[in-house]
């Protein structure tokens, strides 16, 4: 049986009529830049996250960097974020002219270490950002008390965290502002790049499609240096349509992530995270950590099972990030993620018989490795 580390094929074929009628839509009205569809897309994508704004962005990434030069963080300033995360985290914050600085992660769920936050603040710092690994909440509350205690904004990396809820509230309203990325393997995927920033902030709302419009909110006349980051009225037409079915496909996520955790129960070589309580994860990523991480993944693969690492190295290992790295510095949580987390197939049209199989062969190539 061969077994895709994502589907994206079977969600097409699911909703097949009703993309293909968005696109035509958009192809025929022929709005490609700041389209109707592209409005609508924000209105409803603010309301489902519980923000008063949403603005549609040309990637994650671009998210990231414009929400932090909405907010005036920029050359000089310093943001706090996790060791462990996708590169992106840490890049917006560069991009911005900023300064990321890193905090080690928890042990038992890969996301920043509230307790090690405060030892990082200096003078410098504007702001946290927690990343909403894996689809699973940060510890919002005890970060937002280190904030409050430190005059800090909060903000969110809620790349892989679309409909993930913290004590009843959504990614997207949990902070200042978020960052949302629609690369098209997440829970909420475009067909291309796309990415948008959720925020209640006026302000900040109207400087992002500012900035993401060369600056200009009036043809030829430019305020500021801006950047070409709009998310295309095609994309926001595919993610309105799916937008539909987020809550239903994050539903079965959360099913297969059940059913996975009761087959792996006694499988001690297999150690899962545990899901805080009050926190309702979406199951971007389902990751378990093994001690023989690459020879299961390779073992995996030869059975025709895609199996992923998210993510092989830490931050502070990246060739990008050695100028940041204070000498003595070390973030021991972060590098046995990287070198323990192993990503098993995720989507909500995997089957029942699907998870069975990639557990039997998990489990075999682990007793066939010891011998
Ligand atoms: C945690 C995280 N942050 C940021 C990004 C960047 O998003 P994009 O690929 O849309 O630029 C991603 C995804 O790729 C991500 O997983």
């Amino acid at each position: 049986m061969t077994i895709p580390f994502v589907d994206l094929g079977a969600q097409y074929e699911s909703i097949k009529h009703e993309i293909d009628e968005a696109i035509r839509g958009v192809l025929e009205s022929r709005c490609f830049i700041l389209g109707p569809q592209l409005d609508e897309f924000e209105r409803t994508f603010a309301s489902y996250c519980g923000a008063q704004h949403c603005i549609g962005v040309a990637s994650g990434t671009d998210a990231l960097h414009l929400m932090l030069r909405g907010l005036g963080i920029g050359p000089g300033d310093e943001v706090i974020v996790p060791a462990f995360t996708f590169v992106a985290t840490a890049l917006g914050v560069s991009l911005a002219g900023a300064t990321p600085v890193l905090v080690d992660v928890r042990r038992e769920d890969a996301l920043i270490d509230p307790e090690k936050i405060p030892a990082a603040i200096t003078d410098r710092t504007k702001a946290i950002l927690p990343v909403h690994l894996y689809g699973r909440c940060a510890d919002m509350d005890r970060i937002h008390q280190i904030a409050a205690d430190a005059g800090l904004l909060v903000l969110e990396d809620a790349a892989q965290a679309h409909g993930a809820k913290y004590k009843g509230k959504r990614a997207g309203s949990l902070g200042h502002a978020a960052a949302f990325s629609f690369y098209p393997g997440k829970n909420l995927g475009a067909y291309g790049d796309g990415g948008a920033i959720t925020t209640d902030n006026d302000e900040l709302a109207e400087r992002i499609r500012l900035l993401r419009n060369w600056g200009s909110r009036k043809k030829y006349y430019h305020e500021e240096v801006g950047l070409n980051s709009r998310l295309d009225t095609l994309q926001a037409a595919v993610l309105s349509t799916k937008l539909n079915y987020l809550d239903e496909w994050n539903k079965r996520r959360r099913q297969h992530a059940m059913m996975y955790d009761q087959l792996l129960a006694d499988k001690h070589e297999f150690v899962r995270p545990r899901e805080s309580t009050g926190t309702e994860p979406v199951y971007h990523l389902y990751v378990v950590r093994c001690a023989k991480r690459d020879e299961v993944v390779r073992s995996l693969q030869e059975t025709g099972i895609q199996a992923g690492i998210h993510y092989p190295f830490p931050l502070h290992r990246l060739g990008a990030y050695q100028h940041l790295i204070r000498p003595g510095a070390h973030f021991p949580e972060a590098d046995s993620w990287a070198a323990e987390c192993l990503s098993l197939p995720m989507y909500p049209e995997l089957t029942q018989s699907q998870i069975e199989y990639v557990v039997y062969q998990a489990t075999h190539a682990f007793e066939r490795l010891n011998g």
